[in-house]
């Protein structure tokens, strides 16, 4: 029998005049319904026990309360709600302390706020961060939070979901007193005698008067103006506004009303649905079929191959991650050259006053750059990261090979060569793994591990654990070209050449999938990433590609130009001046026209929601194969890859999360509408007719491995 059962989640227990209330939900003591329960009969019990004069919350294990429990979310709700425990606590005639020494996010610092008094232990970790879930602190926390830390400061708080450290929460007010220590039992316990030592009296966040109202609505405005500008598309944080003007406009109850609607409002919003999804999501990818098999396998040395932008930028990560990097270059040059691009990242943190002369030093001292295979034999996992040519790439495994100990795991970082390939040039295929990182290296968190067919276990395991070292979102992925992200990129890509053939223009595309949430549309990111790049993929595929499938030639003929997008100052824009935001170009739109003549094709409108049907159609169409095929473990792998590497906006939570919320039927009927006018390209994956045909959807294959 599971031991974890028979801990209620809420106990009491009393020390002298002090009821002491302990939270018990493990992982995080989320505020589930047995929580909620537990702590609103403690506050009752407290009351109505006269030998009780004050009460302490704490919370059992990392977390004092880390939030509402979010798997709640979307189902009905049972009563206790949070506001009601919220507001009976703060009502309590005993003084109530929180002693916080972990995270106290969302609901968690709602409980923390209502009661009367705060005490934190140094790794408390405060915050309102509901935003990121499309929601806002609904159990008070948007009338509170303004009383305590200021009307500018909370809003920030609540817009930012950011998390505060102990010290910055108690400089802004959000607690009283700073402790050291790590015992948050007998540090409250301490607090709450000192304050019925001195006879502290009941003091409720609900009756702080907000002075200077003008100034408050001011500053709000502000920031509704602000908001407006970067929320692109998500619905909750200017109603984040709305409930602080309430609770600068307003009595504190009907604030509290206020914000009760507005929560609900979020709380039923797509958004809601999708952002929520992403929380999960991005947590389950590191769960895969090796993990049950296999421990990682040591490693703490480790050696980069090639210091170009994506060698460097991999140093930098695995650096940061506090390993020690051997870095390899072929010549004295290239190793300078190397170890001046990992430096330049360092260098502009200390320009940016983020980074100090002495932690950059503390952290190159870990680096060693070196022209010498031989200086790598005693390393425990290696990641290549030379040009992308499946020649080179062998060729640097066979000198691996012949160099590094057994054991030691070979990774090679490629986008979309044959793994299986590179892994059968050495006679150690089961030491050899895919990473693929995305550029830069150091920022962009998604990391493709791809498994091929002869890999140990301990060697994808080992891969997992290296990427939470590096606080990279890892994504299992089979061997296919392009993996999960660039199979699907290349689809959807194609059928953004299509609508453009057919009578949309570049610009007209990339504002569509702007207006979807997309920081970018493709045409920017072909010129932002160089045009040259794809144009040498094209060329690759051509002995491959399908003579009877349509092919799009007008980024060959743009590319023809020497026009390879920023870096040469125009591409599908122009960049007049090294601008960074580009210009229509009418020369670009002539070279459409002209391709649209040659093909015969009589260029017809497109509204953006159009556009949008077939970009994503095209892209969960291929998403399901993926998962078919069995290169993606399930659709959620593919929605966090979309998350992490490809700006997929958020809010809609991957492109199969968004097919589940527009209905499958309707994206397969868009696909068999498609397929009049090009079968060979429109063709519906098995799977999305088999889930139709069900009535089932993608989440249904969401279920652990
Ligand atoms: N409700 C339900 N489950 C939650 C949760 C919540 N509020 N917060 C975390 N969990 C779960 C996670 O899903 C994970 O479950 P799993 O082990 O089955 O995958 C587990 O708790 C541990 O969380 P994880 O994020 O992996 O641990 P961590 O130590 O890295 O981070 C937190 C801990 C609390 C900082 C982080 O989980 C977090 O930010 N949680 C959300 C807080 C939040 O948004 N609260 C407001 C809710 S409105």
């Amino acid at each position: 029998m599971n031991a974890e059962v028979l801990i209620p989640a809420v106990q009491t227990r009393r020390e002298g005049a002090v009821l002491v209330v302990s939270i018990h939900n493990p992982p995080v003591n989320a505020l589930g319904q047995a929580v909620r329960a537990g702590l609103l009969a403690a506050v009752e019990q407290a009351d109505a026990d006269a030998a009780v004069q004050a009460v302490l919350i704490v919370g059992e294990g990392k977390a004092f309360i880390a939030g509402a429990d979010i798997r709640e979310f979307g189902k009905p709700p049972v009563p206790p709600s949070l506001p009601e425990v919220c507001n009976r606590i703060e009502a309590s005639n005993k003084i109530v302390v929180a002693a916080i020494h972990g995270a106290a996010l969302g609901g968690g610092l709602e409980v923390a706020m209502s009661a009367h008094y705060r005490v934190a232990l140094p790794a408390a970790k405060l915050g309102l961060p509901e935003v990121s879930l499309g929601l806002l602190p609904g159990a008070g926390g948007t009338q509170r939070a303004p009383r305590l830390m200021g009307v500018k400061a909370a809003t920030e708080l609540m817009l930012s979901g950011k998390h505060l450290s102990a010290k910055a929460g108690l400089a802004a007010g959000l607690v009283d007193k700073l402790v050291e220590g790590e015992d948050p039992q007998a540090t409250g316990l301490a607090y709450a005698n000192e304050l019925l030592a001195a006879k502290a009296a009941v003091r409720r966040t609900r009756d702080i008067e907000i002075t200077d109202k003008a100034m408050a609505l001011a500053d709000l405005q502000m920031l509704a103006l602000d908001t407006a500008k970067k929320a692109r598309g998500l619905f909750s944080p200017l109603k984040i506004i709305e409930c602080v003007q309430a609770a600068v406009n307003l009595p504190f109850d009907e604030g509290l009303a206020k914000e009760r609607a507005l929560f609900t409002e979020c709380l039923n919003s797509p958004q809601r649905a999708g952002l929520v999804h992403a929380f999960f999501a991005e947590r389950e990818t590191a769960k895969i079929p090796e993990a049950k098999a296999a421990a990682p396998r040591h490693f703490a040395k480790i050696a980069i191959i090639g210091g170009g932008t994506m060698g460097a930028g991999i140093t930098v990560s695995a650096l940061d991650a506090g390993l020690t990097v051997t870095m390899i270059e072929r010549d004295a040059d290239s190793i300078a050259r190397g170890q001046a691009n990992v430096e330049k990242v360092y260098n502009g943190l200390i320009a940016k006053g983020r980074m100090t002369e002495e932690a950059k030093a503390a952290i190159m001292a870990r680096y060693t750059p070196s022209t010498s295979y031989d200086e790598i034999a005693d390393v425990d996992l290696v990641i290549e990261a030379v040009f992308e040519d499946l020649e080179v790439k062998k060729a640097v495994f066979k000198e691996l090979d012949r160099v590094c100990k057994p054991g030691a795991v070979l990774a090679t970082n490629t986008s979309y060569l044959d793994i299986d390939a590179i892994a059968d040039a050495t006679s150690r295929p089961q030491d050899v793994i895919g990473l693929h990182f995305f550029s830069p290296a150091n920022i962009m968190k998604l990391l493709e591990i791809v498994v091929p067919a002869k890999v140990a276990p301990d060697v994808v395991t080992t891969a997992f654990e290296l990427a939470k070292k590096m606080k990279k979102v890892p994504v299992r992925a089979g061997v296919c070209d392009g993996f999960i992200g660039n199979r699907i990129l290349a689809v959807y890509k194609q059928a953004a050449d299509y609508i453009m053939e057919d009578g949309a223009s570049p610009y007209e595309i990339d504002e569509a999938v702007r207006g979807f949430g997309y920081p970018m549309g493709p045409f920017q990111v072909t010129d932002l990433a160089g045009g040259d790049i794809g144009w040498a993929t094209r060329k690759r595929r051509a002995a491959t590609r399908d003579p009877k499938a349509r092919y799009v030639e007008v980024a060959d003929r743009i590319c023809e130009n020497g026009w390879f997008g920023q870096k040469t100052g125009r591409g599908f824009y122009l960049y007049p001046q090294g601008a960074r935001v580009g210009q229509a170009d009418p020369e670009v739109l002539a070279i459409v026209d002209k391709e649209r003549a040659k093909k015969g094709v009589t260029p017809r409108q497109f509204s953006a929601d159009e556009i949008m049907r077939r970009y994503m159609a095209a892209m969960v169409n291929e998403g399901a194969k993926v998962v078919e095929e069995g290169i993606a473990l399930r659709p959620l792998d593919v929605d966090v890859t979309f998350l992490s590497g490809y700006g997929f906006p958020r809010f809609r939570g991957g492109p199969m999360k968004y097919a589940d919320m527009v209905g499958l039927d309707k994206v397969l009927a868009d696909i068999n509408e498609f397929a009049k006018e090009d079968a060979l390209f429109w063709k519906p994956a098995a799977l999305l007719q088999k889930l139709v045909a069900e009535g089932k959807n993608f989440d249904s294959l969401n279920k652990a491995v």
